[in-house]
């Protein structure tokens, strides 16, 4: 069965039974912050679940389009994606566990026609919150689940929430058996060595958790069901992975054709995260930096590169973007509205990264030629850093070229240089709130008072996304990285430099107040890394124009800091950019 006829059952099926079918949300939540991507049916229809009255009713069923980024590094085995399709049926305090349990089962064995003997269920074992499933059990006994197929977990397996605090509760998971030898004497649904697949997952959404982790009863007891469409098309098309059935299929083949190497982990990365690109784009998506955009960022240059190592022409991206349109239009009719936006982001993106590339190879070459003219065979793991750190370049890259010249590469040095620069953050971080960034002469202390005119000044001139990504003073200049897609221009400097001098000019109040973190927050106080702070930090106002935790020290008044100059601007690593500036 094809995916489009699952998805077309389904929404029928629960429209039989007086559920009204509403439309998938976007990929990319509306006015919500709090989330990258719609990652769950359930999502767009929390304040229901809370309680809040739906317009459409008690009973409702869905398509919703989904993307989950915690795996994406395993994407290129048989069975891991970043997009996936959630089919949903809901009751928002109306019918409980018997109910939903029964209509899980009819569409699974008359609708879909899977034996029985196939299914297996895992219901919640119990703990302190809440009581064990019983009632599920007992359920799914009246439903027809054969004798030995239920089975008792724990809130690890049978208890789903959405993040950490929210409508919550215990589950009950449907597993398919696809018949492949048990792996051990013990093996159940909770394992993963692919005998036993999920493919349906019953919430009982009747509790709360707050923030301290404490859970309370909601006003009503609701239904939330997720069902992913590709893992159901994979099993029910009797294929090992989803990159086998029709939505993948087209794609992957055209990949096969065009390839020069033939490496099928690359060639499912390629298809995958080009699939998960076009529809992010298609909802609103743009690369750059910071949160969304840089998740997409990383999936079209993670596509780049195994689109290189299968030595596949670039300029093919059209022609699979194409292909994946004229495929998935009819389930994503949106898809070919949006087309050009499509081509042209991913293939301005492709082109980004390609300069990337092609710079950091010349640098590459010479540290190569340099290597070799020391007669070493071995590339040292600092020159594989820089380029990482300076270019962007990224590691496995070098690693490659190096092999393709008969060299080896010290990655373990470059390992060992990369903790160390992470550990060298960390403590920068560290000791960021613990002395300020800076010692405490007078001078250090007025750059300090600048890097946050600065940037204040940035997120008005460059945009306000723009965040601090490190900082140096020392008593002859200072030093400010921060996130930004360009070099920028002239104008924007002066615009920055103007900004900064006007403030210092306008002789702004530095005041200081102590409050916890998350008062620090709700207040819209800017922060590089949350989580490396105390409980109770300090927050440093200028005016009304700038905020941020921060440790200090800083000058009493702006104007205290003389004039502020930048010296340079220049690319500190990929996507990030530095400036230097002074104070005269
Ligand atoms: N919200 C539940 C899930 O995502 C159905 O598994």
């Amino acid at each position: 069965m094809k995916a489009i006829d699952i998805r077309n059952k389904y929404l029928k099926f629960f429209e039989g039974k007086g559920h009204k079918v509403i439309p998938s949300a976007p990929l990319i939540p509306e006015n919500d912050p709090s989330v990258l991507f719609t990652t769950a049916g359930m999502q767009p229809l929390v304040p229901y679940l809370l309680g809040q009255k739906h317009p459409e009713g008690t009973r409702l069923t869905d398509y919703q389009k989904c993307l989950r980024t915690n795996d994406i590094d395993e994407v290129g085995d048989n069975r891991h994606l970043t997009y996936f399709e959630m089919l949903g049926n809901w009751s928002l305090g109306d019918y409980f566990k018997e109910e939903s349990i029964q209509m899980s089962f009819d569409f699974l064995t008359k609708e879909l026609q899977i034996p029985v003997e196939k299914l297996s269920v895992t219901v919640f074992a119990g703990d302190k919150d809440c009581p064990r499933d019983e009632k599920a059990a007992e359920c799914w006994k009246k439903a027809g689940i054969l004798d030995g197929h239920i089975y008792y977990y724990g809130k690890d397996d049978n208890w789903w929430i959405a993040g950490e605090e929210g409508p919550c509760g215990p589950d009950t998971e449907m597993f398919y058996d696809t018949g492949k030898p048990a792996c051990s004497p013990d093996c159940q649904p909770s394992c993963d060595c692919g005998k036993y697949v999920e493919i349906w997952n019953n919430v009982f959404m009747e509790y709360f958790k707050d923030k301290d982790g404490k859970y309370t009863k909601l006003s009503q007891q609701n239904v939330d069901t997720g069902l992913g469409l590709e893992r159901m098309a994979m099993l029910l098309q009797g294929v090992d992975t989803p990159f086998d059935t029709e939505l993948f299929k087209p794609v992957m083949e055209k990949l096969e054709q065009l390839q020069k190497v033939d490496i099928i982990e690359s060639r499912r990365i390629v298809a995958e995260h080009l699939r998960s690109s076009i529809m992010i784009i298609s909802d609103g998506g743009k690369p750059s930096n910071v949160d969304r955009g840089y998740v997409l960022r990383r999936l079209i240059r993670r596509m780049v590169r195994h689109m290189n190592k299968l030595q596949i022409d670039l300029v093919e991206i059209s022609t699979l973007i194409e292909i994946y349109i004229q495929n998935l239009k009819e389930m994503y009719p949106e898809l070919e509205k949006n087309k050009e936006i499509i081509i042209n982001t991913i293939v301005e993106e492709k082109d980004k990264f390609v300069k990337t590339l092609v710079h950091g190879e010349k640098e590459f070459i010479k540290a190569m030629n340099n290597s070799k003219s020391e007669g070493k065979a071995k590339i040292d793991g600092n020159v594989v850093f820089k380029l990482y750190d300076t270019y962007g370049f990224p590691p496995e890259v070098t690693k490659e070229l190096a092999e393709e010249n008969n060299m080896e590469v010290d990655m373990k040095e470059f390992n060992e240089l990369f903790k160390a620069h992470q550990e060298k953050s960390r403590q920068g971080s560290t000791q960021k709130f613990k002395g300020g960034l800076a010692g405490n002469s007078e001078i250090e202390t007025k750059y300090h008072t600048a890097t946050h005119l600065l940037n204040a000044a940035l997120k008005l001139v460059v945009g306000p996304d723009t965040h601090q990504r490190g900082s140096n003073i020392t008593t002859e200049r200072m030093r400010f990285d921060f996130n930004c897609d360009h070099k920028l221009t002239d104008e924007e400097k002066q615009k920055v430099e103007e900004i900064v001098n006007q403030w210092i000019k306008e002789d702004l109040a530095v005041t200081v107040k102590e409050m916890t973190k998350e008062e620090a927050l709700k207040s819209g106080a800017e922060c590089m890394f949350i989580e490396k702070y105390p409980d109770i930090v300090t927050v440093y106002s200028i005016g009304d124009i700038s905020k941020e935790l921060c440790g200090g020290p800083h000058v009493k008044h702006t104007a205290e800091i003389g004039t502020f100059k930048i010296k340079k601007e220049e690319a500190s690593s990929a996507g990030i950019r530095r400036i230097k500036a002074v104070i005269i």
